[in-house]
């Protein structure tokens, strides 16, 4: 069945392993299974006794992976990887009393890395972006999403988005870029957010869009940031450039994002802290994925938990992500990322893994060709020196990865 999709000899066949397929974002287990790999895809996964030929008639190479646990590459579906400078100093304030908002109303926070990030070339940029990205493929990243939002006048917006491209590039991982260029207001532009969005509509999106530099939009949508009307205004217009849109909802009061999210059949709708009921409701009808961020709620001391009971109940699929970015999450791992889903949030250690794997692929859009052990779907794999995968959640500080292959090509 498997041989016949490519025809011919598969390039990889992985043995004497164990699968955690995450088909429908369940860890979907074969114990002593394979892995066939054809052409960057999955050309087989399932038990090895059921393999239609002889290993070594079936494919150029075979590696046997001693009964380690294989699992689909991990997905980082939300970043702001690329920023200049970093907020130790703003961390260094909030221990010492003051509030994530406060320091944003008086001219720091997401604007004081908007200077930093205005300020630094592309190549300056793309180094400190490659050093955190390279600590995320360490632990298991194979695909990761990329913000921008830290220019916020076109230039750097696009500069932004043009060093996120070559970071795929340089990387080989998949990294799909996201225009935020509505993510906290210029300070050339105070008092103004509405002639800001004006820019964001009439010009940044156009030129992202003719660029073709963006895959998604956000948009910020929160007191410190943009209201409902403004991110409405937004969406109509990457809808009529065919771009899909995403949000950063109700992350520290409920502005009724998630609803506006599902309104615009946003992929997902993230953080997601204050989201109501019904904001829970609108997002299962519409489809849209809830992408929790547990670094941020950490790293701000947040204590108001996402409606995770709603979620599960409604049937909204739930990703993870480390939403690295240097005012609310400095993190550059996914796996202390799943630990922290699970401490902090109660997922299930198989939860939190869906949420990095197959829900997350969803968030991005990549549902039909990432982030499962699939037949078809890309050979992005990760192999794990583990005895269970609740361990990949469990440890903290560990690192177990033993291999990834990217396109099923072994990766450093
Ligand atoms: O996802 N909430 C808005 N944006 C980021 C924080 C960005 C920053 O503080 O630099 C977030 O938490
Ligand atoms: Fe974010």
């Amino acid at each position: 069945m498997a041989a016949a999709i490519f025809g011919g000899m598969w390039d990889l066949l992985l043995t004497d392993a164990n699968l955690a397929t995450m088909r429908g974002g369940r860890y979907g287990a074969i114990e002593r299974g394979a892995v066939g790999i054809a052409g960057g895809r999955i050309a087989y996964a399932g038990p090895a006794g059921e393999l239609p030929d002889a290993p070594g008639r079936l494919a150029r190479e075979v590696e046997s992976l001693d009964g380690r646990w294989v699992t689909p590459g991990l997905i980082d579906c939300h970043t702001h990887l690329v920023y200049g400078g970093n907020r130790a100093r703003e961390f260094e304030q909030r221990l010492q009393g003051a509030t994530y908002e406060d320091i944003a109303r008086a001219g720091g926070g997401i604007v004081s890395t908007v200077r930093a990030t205005r300020d630094a070339s592309e190549t300056r940029l793309a180094q400190d972006a490659a050093a955190r990205l390279r600590r995320l493929m360490d632990d298991g990243v194979t695909t990761v999403e990329i913000k921008s939002g830290y220019g916020l006048d076109t230039p750097t917006e696009i500069k932004m988005l043009r060093v996120a491209r070559l970071l795929g590039e340089l990387t080989g991982v998949d990294v799909r870029t996201t225009f935020l260029g509505a993510h906290a207001l210029p300070p050339e532009y105070a008092g103004r957010a509405d002639a800001y969005i004006d820019l964001v509509c009439g010009e940044m999106l156009p030129a992202v869009a003719a660029a073709q530099l963006a895959d998604a939009v956000d948009v910020f949508c929160e007191r410190i940031a943009f209201s409902p009307e403004q991110t409405a205004r937004v969406f109509d217009r990457a809808a009529a450039l065919g771009l899909p849109v995403k949000l950063h909802a109700d992350q520290l009061s409920d502005s009724g994002g998630a609803a506006l999210a599902a309104r615009f059949h946003a992929l997902s709708a993230e953080h997601l802290e204050f989201t109501s009921e019904e904001g829970v409701r609108a997002m299962a009808g519409a489809g849209t994925v809830a992408v929790l961020l547990p670094g941020a709620f950490y790293f701000l001391r947040e204590t108001r938990l996402p409606p995770i009971d709603a979620l599960r109940a409604a049937g909204v699929p739930i990703a993870v992500a480390t939403d690295c970015n240097p005012g609310s999450s400095p993190l550059t791992s996914m796996l202390l990322a799943l630990n922290m889903a699970c401490t902090l949030f109660r997922l299930t250690p198989e939860e939190a893994l869906a949420g990095a794997t197959a829900h997350a692929a969803q968030a991005l859009g990549l549902g039909a060709s990432h982030g499962t052990l699939e037949v078809g779907k890309a050979a992005d794999l990760v192999a794990w020196d583990i005895e269970s995968p609740a361990e990949l959640a469990y440890a903290m500080g560990a690192n177990p990865r033993h291999a990834t292959w990217k396109r099923g090509v072994r990766a450093p």
